[in-house]
């Protein structure tokens, strides 16, 4: 097993220890029961992940004899409102649950948010644990403290920095997963080889090629090297004010095809054609290789990702939604650029001409 401690700030009970493995949940038990601080466990998660693993993850802690009970929500993007929360600090109280319980969020990016939510707000805040299941979870959103819900206005516009008490990855919850949502959560791969570390691109290139970007080796050492490379860049920089932003290589476009497609498209999806687009407006503007930008395309393709707009989309929809961006940020769209592969920083302008076309190019 795998371990990494996360050092936020300089105090002690910030820090937190991320363990990655295959098949971790006894060990968990045990460390939870050593740990020994808390009088119960809380389970938060969503319908779906709970009839594939609810009752073994349960059955795992009570075997260390810790006390557990699970919350279950509707699964998908829709449940992360302010009343899925709610619900759960609802069903906290009916179950007695004190400053002594812990959260557990079972779950992907959307239950790692609102649960961490809910217990950044529950009796002024409780501790939380991560047990991600999806891969964008496991390399992303369990990692970092951001927690978030959605309102009718937009997406995460509710939230805290609430940083977890400790983070377990079993690498098993994977095998349940299904295939679009795996390649979601390798988006975020390829962009943390393309901002950090390119060898996490030949890696990748490989795994492709021999058919085993789901084989235990390959994803431990994948996932291990992703939060290393995330914890490295919350530790500087824990509320997203500087460096953190590098990590949003591909969001602005991103997030605004995202919105343009009314959510058809899914996060890693439109994550995929912000960053081609991102490498392209590099190309342009500041000197990257075009093979480079060409080989950030072909790798998105590899994995069966799209690297081009859908024909149907409509490109001035998109750029109105990059100006709201603009409108949040104070009159600058941030867009992370690279000069050449593990090169990221932030620039603030970019020509509305230079965008326009850049997105053309991206129509088939
Ligand atoms: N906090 C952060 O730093 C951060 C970073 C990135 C994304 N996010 C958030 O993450 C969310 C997206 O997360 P996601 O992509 O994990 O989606 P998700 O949480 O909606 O999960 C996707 C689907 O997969 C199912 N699922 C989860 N694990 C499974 C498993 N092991 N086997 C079978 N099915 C499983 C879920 O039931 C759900 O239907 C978004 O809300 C986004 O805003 C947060």
């Amino acid at each position: 097993m795998n371990q990494m401690n996360v050092k936020i700030g300089r105090k002690a009970d910030h820090s937190y220890e991320i363990y990655i493995g295959d098949e971790i949940l006894d060990r968990v038990g045990m460390i939870l029961a050593k740990d020994g601080r808390a009088q119960r466990h809380v389970i938060v998660t969503d319908s779906h992940i709970d009839a594939l693993h609810g009752e073994r993850v349960q059955t795992a802690l009570e075997k260390m004899n810790l006390r557990v009970d699970r919350i279950t929500v509707p699964p998908g993007e829709e449940a992360k409102g302010i009343e899925t929360v709610l619900t759960v600090t609802e069903r906290l109280t009916s179950l007695g649950a004190d400053r002594q319980t812990v959260l557990i969020a079972l779950g992907g990016g959307v239950i790692g948010d609102l649960t961490g939510f809910a217990a950044a707000i529950y009796l002024r805040g409780i501790p939380v644990i991560q047990i991600p299941t999806t891969l964008l979870a496991q390399v992303d959103s369990s990692i970092g403290g951001k927690t978030g819900v959605d309102t009718a206005a937009g997406k995460n516009l509710l939230g805290t920095f609430n940083q977890p008490k400790g983070v377990f990855i079993d690498i098993a919850f994977l095998r349940t997963l299904p295939d679009d949502i795996f390649r979601s959560g390798l988006a975020e791969v390829i962009k943390y080889g393309i901002i950090e570390l390119p060898e996490l691109l030949d890696d990748l290139e490989r795994a492709v090629a021999n058919g085993g970007l789901r084989e235990t080796a390959f994803l431990e050492r994948t996932i291990a090297t992703a939060c290393r490379i995330k914890k490295e860049i919350v530790e500087l920089d824990e509320r997203d004010c500087e460096l953190r932003r590098i990590l949003n290589f591909g969001h602005t476009v991103g997030h605004a095809v995202e919105a343009a497609s009314g959510y058809a498209l899914s996060h890693g999806e439109s994550v995929a054609i912000g960053m081609v687009a991102a490498a392209r407006l590099s190309e342009r503007l500041h000197g990257l290789p075009a093979d480079d930008a060409a080989r950030i395309a072909a790798v998105i393709r590899s994995v069966g990702l799209p690297d081009r707009i859908p024909a149907e989309m409509d490109l001035e929809d998109i750029l109105s939604r990059l100006s709201l961006d603009k409108k949040k940020e104070g009159g600058t769209i941030h867009f992370v650029m690279i000069r050449k592969l593990g090169t990221p920083f932030v620039n603030g302008g970019i020509p509305e001409e230079i965008l326009r076309n850049t997105l053309k190019g991206l129509k088939p």
